[in-house]
This record gives structure tokens, sequence and C-alpha cells, in this order.
């Protein structure tokens, strides 16, 4: 991405080398179910597709062909488990070490094994990702270390604004609607960003964001001290680009609504089956947001709406598995399986 034509688009000096993993260029993938379901043109943005698996790579390449630019020895993040991954493996990638800190026994275990494979020092906290993000702004006020979180770091949110580039050159016009999962705010804040930078004024998207309920502080209106869901990567209760978050959904007419961790599973298990897309339960808040307004009555026939999938499915296997393994058990002989599988 860094090393396409978006460059321009990019907050990035001329002559620093890219430190790049060829992120972005995700599919945009139409969903024949959810188009069916809603009498809608719903398309789905797959970011699980990015290197490290999740949108949190936009940012990060530009965050640390900075790093690396400025000479930095040491780039440090709070994360819930994306931001971590992705920060491990840009560091990697420019040689530079990375310490993240990570709520304890809060993040998904795929994505704790790639901060470990990546080389990162990885701290637990005992408390939530509202502590680590505090720590970790603290720690880079006072000492010679890169914060690569989306706060305190603008580069981040310029760099992940390109999903909105993406999705006008494809679509060749923005949606009617986008709706996306919302934790900390910067995702929604950088996709409507980004379509106020590319798309022009005129047809601008209404930006329709989801929280989980346990974990809704935007819909609220204040934080939430003990944020509950077992979408463990929006597990925010006092997200950091808070106005920013609230004009994207001001400005563009939209919403920012909660969804309850049954609709986000719900949704999370029928874009696997239907669609052929495994995103991790977080990512699938849109898709039960936009479900959850359709069955409301507000959503009108005939919109064109793009849906981010935020992260990979494979992330989290533990959460793919919650139900059980649905599978029979048979000999090891051809007979032994037809018949499991009722072959005549
Ligand atoms: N979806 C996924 C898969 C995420 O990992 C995150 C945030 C979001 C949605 C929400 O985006 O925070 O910009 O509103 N993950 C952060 C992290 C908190 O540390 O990886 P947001």
């Amino acid at each position: 991405m860094i090393d396409s034509p978006y460059r321009q688009h990019l907050p990035v000096p001329a002559s620093a080398p890219a430190v790049t993993l060829h992120e972005g260029n995700t599919p945009l993938l139409h969903s024949a179910y959810l188009s069916d379901v809603t009498r809608c043109d719903v398309w789905l943005k797959v970011e699980g597709a990015n290197p490290t698996g999740s949108f949190k790579d936009r940012g990060m390449t530009v965050a640390l062909t900075h790093a690396a630019a400025d000479g930095a020895e040491l780039v440090l993040c709070a994360s819930t488990g994306n931001t971590s991954a992705s920060a491990a493996a840009y560091a990697a990638r420019a040689g530079i070490a990375a310490a993240v800190l990570i709520p304890e026994a809060g993040v998904a275990k795929g994505k704790l094994g790639q901060a470990v494979r990546y080389g990162a020092r990885i701290v637990e906290i005992a408390g939530g990702f509202d502590d680590c993000l505090r720590i970790a702004r603290d720690l880079a006020a006072h000492h010679p270390v890169a914060l690569v979180n989306s706060v305190g770091n603008e580069l981040r949110l310029a760099g992940q604004r390109t999903v909105a580039y993406e999705i006008v050159d494809v679509l060749g016009a923005a949606p009617d609607l986008h709706c996306l999962p919302v934790g900390n705010g910067g995702n929604i804040t950088a996709t409507w960003q980004g379509y106020r930078a590319y798309a022009g004024p005129s047809g601008l998207p209404r930006i329709w964001g989801f929280q989980a309920s346990g974990a809704d502080p935007f819909v609220r209106g204040e934080a939430v001290a003990r944020p509950r869901t077992e979408a463990s990567a929006i597990r925010v209760g006092s997200p950091a680009t808070w106005e920013p978050a609230l004009a994207a959904r001001d400005e563009s007419g939209g919403l920012i609504g909660s969804v309850t961790d049954d609709e986000i599973f719900q949704a999370y298990g029928l874009i696997a089956r239907h669609d052929g897309v495994f995103a991790e339960p977080a990512s699938a808040a849109g898709v039960a947001g936009l479900l959850k307004q359709h069955r409301a009555g507000a959503v009108p026939p005939g919109l064109r709406i793009v849906i981010t999938l935020s992260g990979n499915g494979l992330k989290d296997p533990d959460a793919s598995l919650r139900d059980g393994l649905a599978s029979v058990h048979a000999g090891p002989e051809s007979g032994s399986v037809a018949r499991e599988l009722g072959l005549r």
C-alpha cells in the first residue's frame, strides 16, 4: 500500500524507505446472502486479508516507516491484540525492537502467538485495555520510545484512511452506507476522513458504527468502567479517539449503536457459512448491526452498502470452537466414513 499510488496521499517523506509487508488492496466481495436479506447491494471489505490479518497493518506501515526514518530504538503500543500483532511484525521488518502492553487473559490466542513469533517483548497488565493505553502514553511521555497507538500517532489514522480510497476506486464511488465495528474509535474516524479526502463532498456515505452492548461508551455517552464482551478486540471502555469518532457519526448523518454478543456471534457464523468469509467475532459487529437495523425497518431497499470485516477469524480459535467441535468419528476405512456421511 505504501509502495502503491496511494503513497502520494500518505504523510511519508519521499526519501524514506517503505517498511511494508504489502498491506492493503484487500478483497471487496459482493455478499449475495446479505444483499438478499436486506434487498440492498452489500459488499464486504475483507481486512483480514492483510499481512498480519487485520486492518491495523494499513496504519502500521506508515508509523513504522516514520519510526525507522527517525532512528527509533523501541516501538511501544497498548492493544487488545491486533495492534500488537501488527506493531510486532512491522517492527521486526524494520529491525526495531517492539514492546506490547496487553490485558491479562484478554487477548485471543492467535494474536498472542503472532506477537511471540515476531519477537516482541510482551507485558501482560493486570487490568484492561484502558489501563494498558494509559500506561503506554505515560511511558511515551517520559522515555525515548515511539508510541504506535493511533492516539499520539496521527500517522496510523492516515494509513487507515486508505481503506476508503480502495473502496471508492473499486466501486467507482463511495457507497450510500458504510458499517463497521467500533472500539477505541480510530477505525470509524479514519474511514470517514478517508472518504472525505478521496470521494469529494458529494456522495459521501453515512457511517454506521457498532459496539458490543457491554462495551459501548459511545452509545452511553460516557466511559464504561468494566467493559464486557466476548469480542475481545473491541473490549474498550474509555476510547482514546472520542471527538473525531463522534464527528464521523454526526457529519455523515450516521449512528453508533450497540449489538449484543449473541447478535455478534450469530453474524460471525452467518458470513462464514453463507459467504465463505471467516472474520473474527469483533469484525462481525458491523454485520450484526446492519441486520439489527434492517429488522427495525431502518434500512431502505436499494442502498449500496459496504461492511468492514476488520480482522481474520483464524486469530481467535477459541471463539470458533466455543460451541464445540461438531464432528463424528469413524474407523480408518472408507466404508466406515461412507456410513457416517450417509453416502449410498
Ligand atoms: N475490529 C478489530 C478486529 C479490532 O482489533 C479493533 C480494534 C476494532 C475493530 C475497532 O477499531 O479501535 O479503531 O475503533 N483493536 C484495537 C487493538 C483496540 O488494540 O488491536 P478501533
